[in-house]
């Protein structure tokens, strides 16, 4: 489609929703809009495609949205749109719209499917330019630094275990937090060092009970401690079998609390704001500007337009810096012992 200038783009939310997405779907709106593109914000993920389910979006319909959590678009996971036949469908859907182009905000699975519509695309004659936008509280997108959502997931996750701070430290309990990373543990590791954990487990590491939790608890009772705060990404295992087990080992009779889905909503903090804004813009002009397949994503603080298919090999590192500071800061050494 050398040449031929873009009119129409269509733009979706994809997976588990993050704080943020919809500055981002704003950003996508306004920068198409202000340069003459048209907008269709397509529902439910890559099966609105499949079941015709759009709304036309222009700069109004996008007003007052940059502070709320959620997704405006709703999102979904669509096992269809996996298949060959429902892509196609799918592409039916676009040739009616006359869509040039997706931007596609969500996680790698989001990216996968927009890859996918848009080689079945050239396969069936037609053009279709993606661009993909990181959004997952997880932060486990290996071709970015940063995801849309987490800065404010691990606000939320902290100020609910301050609060469990305060009556952990008036009953001298343990309490066992567990949050969200079914396969990664950035938001464990981060939110560890951000409330002054006691001990943190994680899927990138193997859990040695003893080492890990009931050695932590022991060394931070000699100290002086009289309440642990204990957080467990759900990848690394139960919070209630945790529990469970440093009563059995410890005598202590911990509290559990999973945080879970409040880890996704409320109010986008002002740096998911205002990177779901640059990446929403970016994504516009990646697309304008005659790339076929790119996400946008964030690297030492700056934006890059990556290639879709070599981005989505990419494996993020774990982040060893910050497990080792976690490390000395939970291993309590006051004392010869
Ligand atoms: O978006 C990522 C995530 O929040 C994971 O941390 C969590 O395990 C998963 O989504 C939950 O998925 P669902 O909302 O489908 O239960």
């Amino acid at each position: 489609m050398e040449g031929k200038k873009m009119k129409r783009i269509g733009v979706l939310t994809s997976g588990g929703d993050a704080p943020g997405m919809n500055a981002a779907v704003r950003a996508v709106v306004r920068t198409a809009s202000n340069n003459g593109v048209k907008c269709v914000g397509i529902r439910r993920g890559w099966s609105g495609l499949i079941t015709s389910d759009f709304v036309l979006l222009d700069s109004s319909s996008v007003s007052h949205i940059i502070n709320k959590g959620g997704t405006m678009l709703y999102t979904a996971r669509s096992l269809e749109f996996m298949e060959e036949e429902g892509r196609n469908k799918a592409l039916n859907t676009c040739k009616l719209l006359g869509l040039d182009g997706i931007v596609a905000i969500g996680g790698d699975g989001t990216f996968r499917g927009a890859l996918a519509i848009s080689r079945q695309a050239e396969k069936n004659g037609m053009r279709l330019r993606v661009v993909g936008v990181p959004a997952t509280i997880d932060n486990d997108i290996g071709c970015s630094h940063y995801t849309i959502g987490f800065d404010t997931a691990c606000n939320t996750a902290i100020e609910c275990i301050d609060k469990l701070r305060d009556t952990m430290q008036s009953h001298e309990r343990c309490s066992v937090v567990e949050v969200m990373g079914r396969h990664a543990g950035y938001l464990a590791l981060y939110v560890g060092i951000a409330i002054g954990a006691t001990a943190v487990l994680i899927p990138e590491r193997e859990v040695d009970f003893d080492r890990d939790i009931v050695e932590k608890i022991r060394r931070a009772r000699l100290a002086g401690t009289t309440h642990y705060m204990v957080v467990v990404a759900e990848g690394a295992g139960s919070a209630i079998e945790i529990a469970d087990r440093i009563h059995q080992e410890t005598g202590i009779d911990p509290r559990v609390t999973v945080l879970g889905h409040i880890q996704r909503g409320g109010a986008p903090s002002a740096r998911d704001r205002e990177t779901a804004s640059r990446m929403g813009y970016e994504a516009v002009m990646s697309l304008l500007e005659g790339d076929e397949h790119s996400i946008i994503s964030v690297q030492n603080g700056c934006l890059v337009r990556m290639e879709m298919e070599e981005a989505l090999q990419m494996k993020k590192n774990f982040q060893m810096e910050r497990y080792l500071i976690l490390e000395a800061l939970t291993n309590r050494q006051d004392h010869d012992y």
